[in-house]
């Protein structure tokens, strides 16, 4: 008994001696690390974080404090993108002890320049992998967009896409000095903005990432902006007849679209599994005469409503951008109403098309929609031809999500983009779609994370950051090893199974879980515990 209490006590001393040993390394290799060859990339600071040691950074994009991370070593680089006019951008990689041989790269969100430290943390660092991220060559939350004017067009295509494409072939370099050997494979994580980034380098520089998550993306900002100021315009101003109050919004209107639409799927349970099934009549909400109006709507509230989720908004013959879905209300007053137009779109056109502060957004015109099109600077990520990307000669695979109940960007802009990709890849080439893009659509789920009533937490971009990390990080819960385990064992993800935490919050438990489908397919109840994902299917 003695000796071998005593063998057990000398194996963990040597475990932690050899553990400390270890460590000290790394941490000599971390702050001796310079890298060799680069031209355009200094190296302008090291830190090494012991396992459990605070990490506490803010930027003015993202900011991460917590002492649960495993160690790792930072790397601050300055990276010039433009030798000519001097222009730079910050960028940091971030290296695991234990690292899992591969690189990943993340996105940044809105107008927002700061690296993304979040998802550096609590996605990378905590799944082994070497993390990048760049601030896009700028500092700025993400409303805030007058860094793009007046014509500052470095700046523009830094945030466009030469920020982050000299960022991924400096920090795959980064990676290979630091662990004398190259990563085995290449990915991507990134919403909102960082969707479009990802969407981007799909298009134009295919040898970036071997496999990339987009969420929500904000890749066609030429309709997305105008379809923004559309939307308010058809509720402003505030307190006119057309007027949608957010209580109405959250109230009778949502209450009555559940009404309408709630049994579809099978199961009332306050969340609808396709919208594009539910023909939502506000009819039945008119006001009776002499009724409390916080009770109903009047006929210009209603005509607003239908302006507001036509599945498209067209003008002048032309396609502009899918409405909203109905489902989403708790989070329409946000995505619509401050109650002004919202700055990043209003931001769009005065700093970063018209060059004109004084422009006055209540004039949007055709015309005007046509000049975001026609901008010399791309701010766009819509090229349906990604053969260079998908074909035989690089393989490479998307993993493309998006909430139903987004606010912010309407979903049926991802699906516009995966259908036109479908529709011209499928008639330009031999590819199945299946094999390369697949699209996953998640019932109740807000923009960006952790917002919104439905199963919402799967591994997506900012989702662990916010305190919603996935229930485990295999392939079906975890949709950063799906993409792995799709470009390294060709097994392709058909379903993810998703948890809803208590009020979007960890600490409170899992309320339930649910499958999210691969689009077209949808979720429906099959029978059992409403709050296990195996009481559903995917049909
Ligand atoms: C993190 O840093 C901020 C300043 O950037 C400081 O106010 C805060 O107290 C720090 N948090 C901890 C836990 O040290
Ligand atoms: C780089 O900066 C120079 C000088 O400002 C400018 O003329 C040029 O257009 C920029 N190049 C790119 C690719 O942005
Ligand atoms: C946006 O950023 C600019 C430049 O930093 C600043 O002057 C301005 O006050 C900011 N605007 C808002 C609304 O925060
Ligand atoms: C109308 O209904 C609202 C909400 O139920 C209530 O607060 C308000 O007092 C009512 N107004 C009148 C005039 O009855
Ligand atoms: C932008 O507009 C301002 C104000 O009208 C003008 O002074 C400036 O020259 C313009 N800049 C560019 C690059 O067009
Ligand atoms: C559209 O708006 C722009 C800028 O406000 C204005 O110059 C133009 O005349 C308008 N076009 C039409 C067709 O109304
Ligand atoms: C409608 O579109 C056509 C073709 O792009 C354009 O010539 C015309 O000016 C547009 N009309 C309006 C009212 O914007
Ligand atoms: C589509 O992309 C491939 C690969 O980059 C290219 O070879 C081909 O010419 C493109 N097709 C068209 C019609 O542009
Ligand atoms: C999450 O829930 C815990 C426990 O109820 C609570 O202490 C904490 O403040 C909540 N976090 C947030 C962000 O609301
Ligand atoms: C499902 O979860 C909800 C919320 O946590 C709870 O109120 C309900 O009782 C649960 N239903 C079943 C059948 O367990």
């Amino acid at each position: 008994m003695r000796a071998s209490a005593g063998l057990v006590a000398l194996c963990s001393l040597t475990t932690a001696v050899v553990g400390d040993n270890a460590a000290e390394l790394w941490e000599a290799g971390c702050s001796a690390f310079t890298l060799q060859d680069s031209p355009g990339v200094a190296v302008a600071g090291t830190a090494y974080y012991p396992a459990g040691a605070l990490v506490n950074i803010t930027n003015a994009f993202s900011s991460i404090s917590t002492d649960t991370l495993p160690a790792f070593c930072r790397v601050e680089l300055l990276i010039t993108t433009n030798a000519t006019s001097g222009k730079t951008a910050n960028t940091e990689v971030w290296l695991p002890d234990a690292w899992n041989g591969r690189f990943i790269g993340f996105g940044n969100g809105g107008w927002g320049g700061g690296v993304n430290v979040a998802d550096l943390g609590f996605v990378a660092m905590n799944q082994g992998f070497a993390g990048m991220s760049t601030d896009t060559g700028h500092s700025s939350n993400a409303l805030n967009g007058t860094w793009g004017g007046p014509h500052n067009d470095d700046a523009i295509i830094d945030w466009s896409w030469r920020a982050l494409h000299l960022s991924v072939g400096a920090g795959k370099e980064v990676v290979q000095q630091y662990y004398s050997k190259p990563a085995s494979k290449s990915y991507y994580l990134g919403c909102s903005t960082g969707g479009r980034q990802g969407l981007k380098s799909v298009q134009e520089f295919p040898e970036d990432f071997d496999g990339v998550v987009v969420g929500s993306p904000a890749n066609w900002m030429s309709h997305l902006q105008p379809w923004s100021i559309h939307i308010d315009l058809n509720v402003l101003p505030a307190g006119s007849p057309q007027w949608i109050s957010p209580e109405l919004w959250t109230g009778i209107i949502h209450d009555e679209v559940l009404r309408q639409c709630d049994n579809l799927d099978g199961v009332v349970d306050g969340i609808i599994n396709n919208p594009l099934v539910c023909n939502f009549r506000p009819e039945t909400l008119a006001c009776r005469p002499g009724q409390n109006s916080s009770t109903c709507l009047n006929l210009a509230q209603i005509q607003a409503l239908h302006q507001i989720y036509s599945t498209y908004y067209e003008t002048n013959q032309t396609y502009i951008f899918a409405g909203y879905y109905p489902g989403g209300e708790q989070g329409y007053p946000e995505g619509l109403l401050t109650p002004t137009i919202e700055q990043i779109s209003q931001n769009y056109y005065q700093y970063f098309i018209l060059n004109d502060t004084t422009w006055d957004p209540t004039t949007l015109n055709y015309s005007i929609i046509q000049a975001g099109d026609e901008s010399p600077v791309d701010l766009n990520a819509i090229e349906t031809n990604i053969t260079a990307y998908a074909g035989p000669g690089h393989n490479g695979k998307i993993i493309h999500y998006v909430g139903w109940a987004d606010q912010l960007i309407s979903p049926g802009n991802s699906l516009h983009y995966y259908e036109t990709v479908h529709a011209y890849m499928q008639s330009a080439t031999e590819l199945n779609i299946d094999d390369y893009y697949r699209l996953f659509t998640v019932p109740g789920m807000q923009h960006w994370s952790v917002n919104g009533y439905g199963a919402n937490a799967f591994g997506g971009a900012s989702q662990a950051a916010g305190g919603t990390p996935p229930l485990s990080y295999d392939p079906v819960h975890n949709v950063v090893s799906a993409v792995v385990s799709w470009v390294e064992d060709g097994v392709a993800p058909d379903y993810f199974i998703a948890a809803y935490y208590q009020n979007n919050n960890q600490s409170q438990g899992v309320a339930f879980t649910r499958p999210l489908c691969k689009y077209p397919q949808n979720v429906v109840y099959a029978g059992g515990d409403v709050n296990q994902s195996t009481s559903f299917s995917c049909v």
